[in-house]
């Protein structure tokens, strides 16, 4: 039997000297490129997860790529028998949260004092002429996750979202969580993590239904490493104790008075009109980004009488609790156990994902997939579900052992997917980070869970989790359903909000400065309630408002 290759699922021809690149485009699955197919962009990437000795060997332009990452363009089918499985960076149809629900702020009509302006013939930003141009004025805002990039074109004239779209993060050969990342920019020069980005981006932006030269605006967001890598900054002391960002370092020395950073359109690399401004908002402190930043303008805490507390579970869980008056923010290193990462069958959001789980009365696990076919892993929700009913059936201790003394689950009849001892070691150990995170800061702040009137649960996964199962594991706050409110992607929504609004945007600034930065590992208890999180059960208040 001859060589067969798959790409993105697809059947494709194998002929011997054909590259992945060719044979993807035969049939019909776009590669990202911006250069002549000869390894000089690095957009190309490629994860072959069988058949990798059936390639030929990596080429020098491939030195930055390591384990299963080829370039599509270099490498090329050798003569053999075997089968060759490769996915592009975009694995395929993602669930990415692009939409927030039930935000304070969405209840009101929103701002709309952009700073680009059109007098006449002429687009003003910041009131200065930059084009002279008729039609539309538009404005992107982006959200750039470890994990998934989301952006919204807008009208900046009527303040109307004119288009949306989303995408997987294509840096994950840099590693899943910004920590390897930051390894990874650090170890190889030539900012492939911010090259690869900006051209997934140039193809998001291609797509859009306008001319991307009448985009003159963009306000991205994302935590303090992503933000930084895409503006061309040192990561280096984000890896670092104290973990802070090269801006955080240079307002504390009074050499800037903003974490927030601009460049231009032009040099951002994206193909948008080159004399835009691209703003990246303000970061907070540490890992706590300006993802988070922008989660406070979408509950606009900053006219919030009542105390509130907003989570966005992710590789890096933020966390943010107050009111007008004083805000907490913390950023929990959870890793990717509850994206898929490190778990045996682990998955992020995609088409064959487990999403929900149901232990039936004869033990048979009734499973739903993302998509309906068959099933091939378990994401974030899954798995939340899946130890929810664990825990709800006895099967598995507050310790998180299985009572039967076996070590792994089969929840297909034919083994593929199933869940062993170690994925929940995984799993508590993400979880302990999280509780850690709140029980220190409610604990610093002098508030009880009981005590917020709302508890928003932001992100993707924070959207599709389900909060009874949430709650019976530990992995939020035993609080009521209607103190629990699920927002989805609340930081697109500051994004927006920044970018419509230059009277948010100068609140925004105002509001991240007053910030306290709850750094969770030099709290004494941090261990205790760490250890005590890691176990599966509801989690109430570790420590009294009075303590
Ligand atoms: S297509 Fe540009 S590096 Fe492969």
């Amino acid at each position: 039997m001859p060589v067969t290759l798959t790409i993105n699922g697809q059947a494709a021809d194998a002929d011997p000297g054909l590259t992945l690149f060719d044979a993807a485009e035969r049939v019909g699955v776009r590669v990202p490129t911006s250069c002549v197919r000869n390894g000089k962009c690095k957009e190309c990437v490629v994860e072959v997860s069988t058949g990798a000795e059936l390639l030929s060997p990596r080429t020098s332009a491939e030195r930055h790529l390591d384990g299963r990452f080829r370039l599509s363009c270099q490498a090329h089918v050798v003569p053999g028998q075997g089968r060759v499985e490769c996915h592009t960076m975009r694995r395929g149809h993602m669930r990415i949260e692009r939409h927030a629900f039930e935000l304070p702020a969405s209840r009101h009509r929103p701002l709309l004092d952009p700073a680009v302006t059109r007098d006449g013939d002429w687009v003003l930003l910041d009131g200065q002429p930059i084009e002279r141009a008729g039609g539309p004025i538009h404005g992107l805002s982006v959200d750039l996750g470890t994990t998934t990039v989301v952006l919204r074109l807008l009208n900046l004239e009527t303040g109307e979202l004119v288009a949306d779209a989303s995408f997987e993060n294509p840096q994950r050969f840099g590693g899943s969580d910004v920590m390897s990342r930051i390894q990874y920019d650090t170890q190889h020069p030539g900012r492939l993590l911010m090259r690869t980005v900006a051209g997934y981006l140039t193809h998001a932006i291609e797509d859009l239904p306008v001319d991307p030269r009448s985009i003159y605006e963009v306000v991205l967001v994302g935590n303090s490493t992503m933000r930084d890598l895409f503006f061309r900054q040192s990561v280096y002391s984000i890896g670092q104790t104290p973990y802070r960002s090269i801006t955080e370092i240079d307002l504390a020395e009074g050499r800037r008075d903003s974490t927030s950073l601009t460049q231009t359109g032009l040099r951002s690399l994206l193909p948008i009109h080159p004399r835009a401004r691209v703003y990246g908002g303000p970061i907070i402190s540490g890992h706590v980004g300006a993802d988070a930043a922008a989660c406070l303008l979408a509950i606009d805490l900053a006219h919030e009488d009542r105390t509130v507390a907003l989570m966005d579970i992710g590789t890096n869980t933020e966390l943010l609790l107050g009111n007008r008056h004083r805000i907490l923010a913390a950023s929990c290193p959870a890793g990717p156990a509850f994206e898929g990462g490190a778990i045996s069958c682990g998955m992020p959001g995609l088409d064959g994902a487990i999403e929900s789980v149901r232990i039936e009365h004869d033990g048979t696990f009734a499973v739903g997939v993302i998509g309906g076919g068959r099933a091939d892993g378990l994401c974030g929700s899954g798995l939340v579900d899946l130890m929810s009913e664990l825990r709800r059936t006895g099967r598995m201790n507050e310790m998180g052992r299985f009572e039967d003394g076996s070590d792994r689950i089969d929840l297909t009849t034919d083994g593929r997917v199933f869940f062993t001892e170690s994925d929940v070691n995984e799993l508590a150990q993400a979880k302990g980070a999280n509780v850690a995170g709140l029980q220190i800061v409610f604990k610093q702040f002098g508030v009880r869970f009981e005590d917020v009137d709302r508890f928003y649960l932001a992100g993707g996964f924070g959207r599709h989790v389900r909060t009874d199962a949430a709650r019976r594991i530990g992995l939020v706050p035993n609080l009521p359903d209607e103190t629990i409110v699920q927002v989805g992607n609340a930081a697109i929504e500051g994004a927006t909000i920044a970018l419509l609004s230059t009277t948010r945007r100068r609140e925004l600034e105002a509001l991240v400065r007053r910030v306290e930065h709850c750094r969770l590992e030099t709290d004494p208890d941090f261990f205790d309630v760490f250890v005590e999180g890691c176990q599966f059960r509801p989690v109430d208040s570790h420590v009294s408002a009075s303590s």
